[in-house]
């Protein structure tokens, strides 16, 4: 733990008022962006702030517990880093930063399938704490060598994201002008200018490349994978998901899952986590928050699989809250790459040092020794 940071940046929110006056307008827009009005990821913290619970008192001296087990593994902390595409481009060099932070603590790091670094880089650096993030290729002859590749780098555990059958508007995004590559307006060229740390970073490591794709679409040049992508990367269906079961031996979750009765279809094709998400709000504006629909999934399949939460998490008392709730485990998306873009190689390490602080502080003044007590505390 570094006190410095720690008195200068106590939470998320600092954080992320950091990295905004870092790294340049378009990198900004991109991370904290949702879609539409931005009202569903409004909507997420909104009706995060409402789960609330009750203390109980007079049980003595507490030092909570955090760790937890998770598909037969034994975690430090009950959280983890959500899966992140084209996270080169929020800081250079995040994934490494974010997998060395994971590697430390013993918590799991999600690697997305358009992440900037691969799975053979990324892997040995995760020391085994790595999940690797599918987006569905049409060609299974591609997707058996992409989840071979991750096998054989050291990663667990796979997340399926289901809820990305096509691009979303991003209107946010549209107007700050982020494409890949970085458009070469001036403005663009102007917005990087004036974040000389981002840029100087960016110089050194080079701009940012869908690393993992490369090798299908024989090319480095992120345009034309972007275009591959668009063209060969196809869309879910329960067909689909069971010949990935058939293909992955390790744990396997399907991500982005807000309905009771996909999460009983999810079970039944074999799954071993159901992820509830709505990957925070930033595909559809119009839905309920990730919270919201946590209780339902947990009393349709909870007694059948095991439950990740993720979409709208800013602290230690929201992981508490999505335990409480029944969540098994959660994961962060932004607050992670906040941190990173704020604080740079400390950034991953403070994120989790603050989270843990949070939980812990909260956890004391809520009389609950363990996870497990949380349930207990719902108002
Ligand atoms: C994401 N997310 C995401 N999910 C996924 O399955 N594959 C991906 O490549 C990405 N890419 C991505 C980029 C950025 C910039 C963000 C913010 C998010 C969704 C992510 O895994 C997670 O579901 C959300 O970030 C959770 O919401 P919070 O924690 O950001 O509120």
């Amino acid at each position: 733990m570094n006190p410095e940071l720690m008195t200068r940046y106590p939470a998320i929110a600092d954080l992320a008022a950091r990295a905004r006056t870092r790294i340049p307008f378009f990198a900004w827009e991109y991370l904290d962006s949702g879609t539409g009005l931005d009202q569903g990821a409004q909507r997420n913290r909104d009706a995060m702030a409402n789960v609330m619970l009750t203390p109980q008192f007079m049980k003595g001296f507490i030092k909570p517990d955090l760790s937890t087990e998770l598909f037969g593994q034994r975690y430090n902390l009950p959280f983890g880093v959500a899966p992140v595409g084209l996270t080169g481009l929020m800081w250079p060099g995040a994934e490494k930063i974010l997998a060395r932070t994971a590697a430390k603590y013993r918590i799991p790091y999600g690697l997305s399938t358009v992440a900037t670094e691969t799975p053979e880089t990324i892997g040995p650096i995760a020391e085994g704490m790595g999940w690797f993030q599918l987006y569905p290729p049409k060609d299974p002859g591609i997707r058996r060598d992409i989840l071979s590749r991750a096998k054989e780098s050291g990663f667990t555990t796979l997340m399926v994201t289901a809820d990305t059958p096509a691009n979303s508007r991003r209107e946010r995004q549209r107007r700050a002008e982020v494409s890949v590559p970085p458009s070469q307006t001036f403005r663009t060229y102007f917005r990087a200018a004036i974040r000389p740390h981002w840029s100087i970073a960016t110089l050194s490591h080079g701009m940012p490349r869908f690393r993992t794709m490369e090798k299908y679409a024989n090319s480095t040049d992120i345009a034309q994978i972007g275009l591959y992508m668009t063209e060969n990367m196809g869309s879910l269906d329960w067909d689909y998901l069971e010949q990935v079961r058939a293909e992955w031996d390790g744990a396997l979750m399907l991500k982005g899952i807000m309905h009771p009765d996909d999460a009983r279809q999810a079970v039944k094709a074999g799954v071993d986590g159901v992820h509830v998400s709505n990957h925070g709000a930033r595909q559809f504006d119009g839905g309920p928050a990730a919270i919201e629909a946590l209780p339902a999934i947990v009393q349709a399949v909870g007694g059948d699989s095991r439950i990740v939460f993720d979409s709208g998490v800013r602290g230690g008392l929201d992981i508490i809250r999505a335990l409480a709730l029944g969540a098994d485990f959660v994961l962060l998306g932004r607050a992670f790459m906040y941190a990173v873009a704020a604080l740079a190689e400390r950034g991953g390490d403070h994120a989790v040092d603050l989270l843990v602080a949070d939980m812990e502080s909260n956890m004391v003044n809520l009389g609950c020794r363990n996870l497990a007590e949380l349930r207990e505390r719902l108002s």
